[in-house]
């Protein structure tokens, strides 16, 4: 309950323009904890950083609440720019997605140009031998979201496009189940979204039951599984599971974001299991930031710490 009071604190005074603008007007140097830079060679940069770690990477290009179809295509053509440039760089491409950046819910020559777009960065993707994972985003998307999934793993496979589960929201085992069909390959996370109580358990206890519950479902299904969280119980837990059912360190990965948790990234590498960091960078860093602020008190402590040394 404390979670969810601090959690809707943070994304609403974030939300307000005058704490957005006061942020911003410090520059990247406060997003540069969680984000990897403002450009793809930046990312690219970081991603040869941690393969010396052994740790893998999966490169999200930010972009949140672009809205015209001119600017969500655009947002497309930077991502098809960033498969050819790791591509080039000699790095399997992994990308993340939000469909909403690449046009979701707006209709082009009668078709929905979130799928249209997804439908070229798939595609090369494809052609470079990559993967992209198409993010979760909140409630209202998850339909959607699920159904563009499906059409993408028909046309072009599960060995490519993978998507998201986020196991605060009530209706997701029944979305687990419904997608057995196609063997998919799934990140499971809790959600970082503000969501109402209606569509989300308000208590952290059930969010992390049914995150488990979902990660052993998948994993008993021998599919792919991206066991995405810095949760060190729920690690320790996967951890003996996997041994318990005799379930192969190639059936599944450990996901963490970039900036959180690198001791632990390094460590389940280190004990062998594969591991891979969201990494984000981009100009528009300011929602996915916000998120990061309002998962733990500490990092508020933080931003303010930054803004006082000016
Ligand atoms: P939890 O919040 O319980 O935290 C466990 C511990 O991790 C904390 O005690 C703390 O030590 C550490 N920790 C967690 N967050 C931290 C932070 N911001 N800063 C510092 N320490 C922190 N969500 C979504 O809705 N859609 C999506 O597509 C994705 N994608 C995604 C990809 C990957 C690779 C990850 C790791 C996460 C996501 N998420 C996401 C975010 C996810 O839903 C969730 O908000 C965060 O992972 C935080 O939850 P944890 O599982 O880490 O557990």
């Amino acid at each position: 309950m404390i979670d969810q009071m601090y959690r809707k604190a943070v994304l609403t005074v974030s939300g307000q323009k005058f704490v957005e603008d006061l942020i911003r007007s410090r520059g990247f140097r406060l997003a540069q904890r969680f984000v990897a830079g403002e450009d793809a060679a930046s990312a690219l940069q970081a991603v040869r950083e941690l393969e010396g770690d052994g740790i893998l990477g999966n490169l999200d290009l930010l972009g949140e609440f672009i809205d015209s179809p001119e600017q969500c295509s655009a947002f497309a053509d930077r991502v098809l720019s960033l498969l050819d440039a790791a591509n080039a760089a000699g790095i399997r491409p992994y990308v993340s997605i939000k469909l909403s950046s690449v046009g979701q819910g707006q209709t082009v020559d009668g078709e929905d140009l979130g799928l249209t777009n997804a439908r070229r960065i798939v595609g090369k993707a494809r052609q470079y031998g990559g993967f992209v994972c198409l993010d979760m985003e909140d409630h209202p998307r998850v339909d959607l979201t699920l159904a563009q999934f499906r059409t993408l793993v028909n046309e072009f496979g599960n060995e490519t496009v993978g998507t998201v589960l986020q196991s605060y929201l009530y209706r997701t085992e029944a979305d687990l189940e419904a997608l057995g069909d196609l063997r998919p390959n799934l990140r499971i996370v809790k959600g970082a979204y503000l969501e109402p109580a209606s569509v989300a358990m308000p208590d952290k206890a059930d969010v992390d039951a049914s995150y488990r519950k979902l990660v052993y479902a998948q994993m008993k299904a021998g599919n792919y599984v991206n066991v995405a969280t810095h949760d060190e119980a729920i690690i320790e837990d996967v951890k003996h599971f996997v041994l318990a059912h005799g379930i192969g360190k190639d059936a599944f990965e450990f996901q963490m974001l970039y900036g959180i948790r690198r001791d632990l990234q390094k460590e389940l590498a280190e004990q062998g299991y594969r591991v891979r960091a969201y990494i984000p960078y981009g100009r528009d860093w300011y929602a996915y930031f916000s998120r990061r602020i309002a998962e733990r008190p500490a990092n508020v402590l933080f931003v303010l710490r930054g803004m006082l040394r000016g």
